[in-house]
């Protein structure tokens, strides 16, 4: 008889929080193997990857299976992030599953405000809860690298601090629910292009510094129940299968004792990825799952390729996991969250995140208006979120005419019906065009933007004549598989610059107003138009109320408070890493996923970070490189006086105090931004890094409010990799207080003393990169 067997047989005792050891004993190799690889076995229907067969949950994306003989329940495993995307209907039954869409990374960031994102995460933790799942998978953390990223809409920042900030934050508020997240993709998947394929190539000092940063924060300060692995390769190895990043860094280092799942393609043989180096490495769930996992595990410890020991640790992860979710506490989900409560949540976080770019005049808030032209496809269309695993399926969406309608603010009926009938028909011929294998374009994977139509110069001066003032709204639509192009996407077509023009020159001709509403996840060129309209609002993608948030904006029943989470370069092309970004990937398809070649194509087979750390603003601001808009900025429609910065030291904590003055007319929020420049050292540095922020309450014209930021001292340490060590020089450091990254207010010094910590040396390139140099 086998040990296995033997096992098998033996009285099977029942999972308990307690009794983890016990019930590793007590498994069988074939059960180790199961509970290592997810249930969703099906996977190779194409609409499984879009997330709609999990059977106990439809729509949800995953699964761990359950193993009934030890009392260890199935566990379900949802997208994530901006809200909780399942299958809105279920068949035999009338009910629906809807979910509320919350604004996007980018928005979400833009608030700069933890509390705010705490709140989101805990509705949405709420929601999967309720849902019957026990694992929300989100959020997303990777770095806005390059602005034609397709998922930037999902991720938070080019900074590392604000993304881990934000992060923590909301990873505290979906835990707090007794459910978990799943931050992902870790690490560097920076491009949608080729993602599962990429060897992305950096430094390591880019790495710990810029692309896992985020990571390392939100895993020290909120405990993240699990961590998705990317798809793609870090300098020559996957992501699923790099040691360095599952175990010596996340592990070893940050001391991470959750669990790591793989991002979603489960066997990947043919690309030379073995599911016995991804259990060595420390991956401990194979996401969606195959059987051939499961054999390729229990084949893996027969031929002695893996050892027990490696299975076990695991398992043993897998088990800790398991015991803390709802399935296992027998949590009876309503199956009913209070949709009403969470729509007010989103309602009030996503006008935070707007960010104001343009107010000339003080356009807005709009006074005396009472009827508006709604111009562009997306004042009808007004996307809430973006496409791929990252949309949610929400009851309703609020788009402008239901927003300004909510506040008595008529639209010209003629346009209006002119617009919402073009939509209508767009989104049928689309549906009808669309060829079956382009599932990705399906409705249940988002709202599509529907292309903009050109409206006369004869009707728009009929608009010009019946209302007040115009709106025009620019709509983008991204997400998962596909990057943006410059033309089109990053740009405004010609179509859109053309009316833009003939809306303003012929309402401003009347002494009429036109504001802007960027209704977009990622950042657009603006340099070559922001001179023509009065003002422009980033909108983001903000979720289900939308609508409603913009016109809280416009009418100045919220002040603006938003400020941008990453640089608006002039061209796309400012950015140094635009280069060795790819731009011409034939369009996404799950056939192109499959069967694609691209051996030894720059941009799709490698993306090399030559740009190294100068990423955003480290690029921008230590060039002098003039932006559309710096990191940071957003206007409001008050003014804010920030007092005298000081700073101060106790232990190893560094704190900045300043006090903020609300000098204008309204009430309004404020951002302080604490920048540091380090003295002169051994490494060359930026010339200022974001290292602490803080937001005011809501301050009342001549109210004052003290902010308290702080940081550690190892905060301030640049990555050594001569040493493999942080190293933060002794010498005096300038903490700048600003509104911006270009709008410092005051500045305060302080002598330090050195401060270094030994890492592992890992992740070293396998190739010599040309490395952007400061000097
Ligand atoms: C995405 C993940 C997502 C997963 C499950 C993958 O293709 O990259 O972000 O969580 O699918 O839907």
């Amino acid at each position: 008889m086998t040990i296995t067997s033997l096992n098998a047989s033996a009285q099977a005792p029942k999972l308990t929080k307690d009794n983890i050891n016990e019930v590793i004993s007590a498994m069988t190799l074939e059960e180790k193997a199961k509970l290592l690889v997810g249930g969703l076995f099906d996977f190779f229907s194409p609409v499984a990857v879009a997330g709609s067969a999990a059977r106990t949950v439809p729509g949800a994306a995953g699964t761990t299976v359950a193993i009934e003989r030890l009392g260890i329940p199935e566990t379900i495993l949802t997208d994530g992030p901006a809200g909780v995307r399942i299958d809105q209907t279920r068949p035999g039954t009338q009910k629906t599953y809807y979910a509320t869409g919350f604004p996007v990374g980018t928005c979400l960031a833009s608030t700069w405000n933890t509390d705010l994102a705490q709140r989101v995460g805990k509705a949405i933790g709420n929601e999967t809860k309720e849902y019957n799942c026990d694992v929300i998978l989100g959020p997303g953390v990777n770095i806005h690298r390059n602005p034609l990223c397709g998922r930037n809409f999902e991720y938070y920042s080019e900074d590392p601090l604000l993304t881990g900030k934000i992060a923590a934050a909301y990873i505290n508020g979906v835990q707090s629910e007794g459910v978990g997240v799943s931050i992902k993709h870790y690490a560097v998947n920076s491009q949608e292009t080729s993602r599962t394929r990429v060897d992305e190539r950096l430094s390591q000092r880019a790495a710990r510094e810029i692309y896992l940063r985020g990571f390392e924060i939100a895993v020290r300060e909120s405990d993240p129940w699990t961590v998705m692995s990317s798809y793609n390769l870090v300098n020559g190895v996957f992501s699923n299968a790099n040691k360095d990043l599952l175990t010596s860094i996340l592990r070893n280092e940050w001391g991470f004792k959750g669990i790591v799942m793989t991002d979603w393609l489960g066997k990947r043989e043919s690309q030379g990825l073995f599911t016995v180096d991804e259990v060595m490495a420390g991956n401990d769930l194979m996401e969606p799952g195959s059987p051939e996992q499961v054999k390729d595990i229990v084949d893996g410890v027969k031929n002695g390729k893996l050892k027990m020991e490696d299975v076990d640790k695991c398992i043993r992860r897998m088990l800790e996991y398991i015991v803390k979710t709802p399935h296992f506490r027998g949590y009876k989900p309503s199956e009913a969250p209070d949709l009403k409560a969470h729509a007010a949540i989103t309602r009030e976080t996503a006008a935070e995140g707007m960010v104001l770019l343009k107010n000339a005049n003080n356009t807005l808030p709009m006074h005396n208006i009472k009827k508006v032209a709604l111009f562009g496809t997306g004042s009808y269309n007004f996307l809430s979120g973006g496409v791929g695993s990252g949309c949610v399926h929400t009851p309703y969406i609020i788009d402008l005419v239901g927003g300004l309608k909510n506040v008595g603010i008529e639209t010209t009926a003629d346009l209006t019906e002119l617009y919402q009938k073009y939509n209508a028909f767009a989104k049928l011929k689309f549906e009808a065009d669309r060829p079956a294998d382009r599932w990705f374009e399906a409705p249940y994977m988002g709202d599509q933007k529907v292309p903009e139509v050109e409206i006369s110069d004869l009707c728009i001066s009929r608009q010009v004549a019946n209302s007040d003032a115009a709106i025009f709204t620019i709509s983008r639509q991204a997400g998962e598989g596909v990057d943006r192009s410059i033309e089109g996407e990053f740009s405004l077509t010609d179509l859109e610059k053309k009316m833009l023009q003939s809306v303003c020159s012929q309402y401003h001709a009347a002494g009429k107003p036109v504001i802007v509403v960027i209704n977009s996840g990622s950042v657009i060129e603006t340099a070559s138009w922001s001179n023509i309209p009065d003002a422009i609002l980033v909108a983001w993608q903000p979720g289900e109320e939308g609508g409603n948030n913009v016109v809280d904006i416009l009418t100045g029943k919220v002040c603006p408070s938003g400020r941008l989470t990453m640089t608006w370069p002039i061209f796309a092309t400012d950015h140094p890493s635009t280069k060795n970004f790819p731009q011409d990937m034939p369009l996404f398809s799950y056939e192109a996923i499959q069967n694609y070649s691209d051996a030894g194509v720059p941009g799709r087979d490698f993306t090399n970070h030559d740009e190294d750390i100068w990423v955003g603003y480290r690029y921008f601001d230590t060039w002098n490189k003039d932006v559309a808009y710096p990191f940071g900025y957003g206007l409001s429609y008050t003014t804010f006086e920030f007092g005298k910065p000081t700073v101060k030291k106790v232990g190893d904590k560094i704190t900045v105090s300043v006090s903020v003055k609300n000098t204008g007319k309204v009430a309004g929020k404020e951002v302080a931004q604490v920048y540091v420049a380090a003295p002169n050292g051994s490494i060359e540095k930026p010339e200022k890094e974001l290292k602490a922020f803080g937001k005011t309450n809501l301050l009342q014209p001549g109210e004052s409010q003290t902010l308290q930021m702080t940081m550690a001292l190892r905060d301030l340490a640049s990555f050594d990799e001569a040493n493999s060590r942080w190293i933060a020089d002794a010498g005096n450091y300038n903490f700048m207080v600003g509104a911006n990254i270009a709008d410092i207010r005051g500045t305060v010094q302080l002598k330090l003393t050195e401060y270094t910590e030994k890492t592992n040396n890992a992740l070293a390139p396998k190739v010599k990169l040309n490395l952007l140099k400061r000097n």
